[in-house]
């Protein structure tokens, strides 16, 4: 695990750490919305505009070609860190959301009919669950969920209980934003595939930035992910699809570099990753998506992932015994670094905006998982979720004030 000595080294690199806010050091706990950048991938942000800037695949001009190779050059980190077989599987999209919109579209509302199934789980964020919801409305599908259990675990029988040869398409996420919860996924990807001919999709935006990740061991159809919550610029995001499905799918948008031959009548068109590239690509978020990886790489992503499982056992167990809070993160210890809790009396909005006041930076809200939510038996949360350069100090900082949070709104002494 990494020294404190190397923790501090970290943290040398986020300028984000000279902010003052209301007057104290920012503890930033809101990584699972968005993380903070280091001062490299900052940097190469800069450096792609000053060198490199130009509109790839469409130019023989240097910069022209410049950009072509560094988007492209991109591509290929991002399979090197996924371990997919083809850069040709790396589609850049917006982000996780718009990965699995792509999906829903050009999939879904194509190829779902009536008395098909959807399976998803209860633990989804809307960007899993919203557009399966629009594929089953329209296409007369019936959309089934997982249920969790008490420990916030998806009890094996509740997948043997729901997929069914009618199970279509299969989407589910390997880490949940609000409980933490990280599905047995080798095992359940290996009974899909054996009880159905489903279309397996994986939502990784909150598992790729935290745990190794390799999409041939796993053998998922599909997987969505984000940048910006792994150091990288937001605005862009990754659809890793098996070459062929993708070369199946329909259209997503056209125009502009996704193209073959335009007549005046009929359009062919381009084969994976440009077939879903229209318009002017966001080369910038690419790029930085790749020194976001670098970074990763350099750190390496099992000591992260040991170094944030550490913390967040840390925030757990002192939580745990506050008997004012309702915790909602999951006990089982492989889980996301998030910590989901809410004052027995207090409104997640109140207790947020009083810690800000200390510098402490959590989100309250449903963290777009209102069927979870409602599940767990509540509307709105609060959560602390952590990243490389938080400290075992903030978390202490942070639970000492949680005390303070009832005392100003006149609960406890
Ligand atoms: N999906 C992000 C979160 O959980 C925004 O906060």
């Amino acid at each position: 695990m990494f020294t404190k000595k190397e923790i501090e080294e970290i943290r040398r690199e986020y300028p984000y750490l000279n902010l003052r806010v209301n007057d104290h050091n920012l503890i930033y706990f809101d990584n699972a919305a968005t993380t903070q950048k280091p001062q490299r991938v900052i940097d190469d942000i800069l450096k792609f505009y000053r060198e490199e800037n130009g509109n790839p695949h469409r130019g023989a001009h240097y910069l022209a070609v410049k950009a072509t190779t560094a988007y492209e050059g991109a591509r290929e980190s991002v399979r090197k860190f996924i371990n997919a077989k083809s850069s040709n599987e790396i589609v850049f999209v917006r982000n996780a959301t718009e990965a699995l919109n792509l999906l829903a579209y050009s999939y879904g509302m194509n190829k779902i009919n009536e008395g098909d199934e959807i399976l998803i789980s209860i633990m989804e964020h809307h960007s899993n669950l919203v557009p399966w919801q629009l594929v089953s409305k329209k296409r007369g599908a019936k959309l089934k969920y997982l249920y969790l259990d008490e420990e916030q675990n998806i009890p094996f029988e509740e997948v043997k209980n729901k997929v069914n040869e009618n199970t279509k398409i299969f989407s589910l996420s390997l880490a949940s934003n609000v409980v933490g919860t990280m599905p047995e996924i080798k095992k359940i990807i290996d009974y899909v595939r054996k009880n159905s001919k489903a279309i397996i999709i994986l939502d990784g935006a909150q598992y790729v930035p935290h745990n190794k990740i390799d999409v041939r061991d796993l053998d998922c159809d599909f997987m969505a992910f984000s940048g910006h919550k792994m150091y990288s610029a937001t605005g862009i995001g990754v659809l890793y699809g098996k070459e062929k499905l993708l070369n199946d799918l329909d259209v997503f948008l056209s125009g502009g570099d996704m193209i073959e031959y335009v007549y005046e009548d009929k359009t062919t068109f381009l084969p994976s990753p440009q077939r879903f590239e229209a318009g002017t690509q966001n080369v910038e978020g690419a790029v930085n998506l790749a020194s976001a990886i670098r970074y990763i790489d350099e750190l390496g992503i099992d000591n992260i992932r040991e170094y944030e499982g550490y913390l967040t056992d840390y925030c757990y167990e002192k939580i745990k015994k506050f008997d004012f809070l309702d915790v909602y993160t999951t006990s089982n210890k492989n889980r996301a670094p998030v910590i989901t809790f809410n004052f027995k009396e207090i409104h997640p909005h109140d207790a947020s905006s009083i810690l800000d006041s200390y510098g402490i930076a959590i989100r309250s809200g449903h963290h777009c998982a209102q069927p979870l939510h409602r599940f767990l038996g509540c509307n709105f949360s609060c959560r602390a979720s952590f990243a490389v350069y938080n400290t075992t100090e903030e978390i202490d900082y942070f639970i000492n004030h949680l005390t303070d949070v009832r005392r100003l709104l006149g609960f406890g002494s």
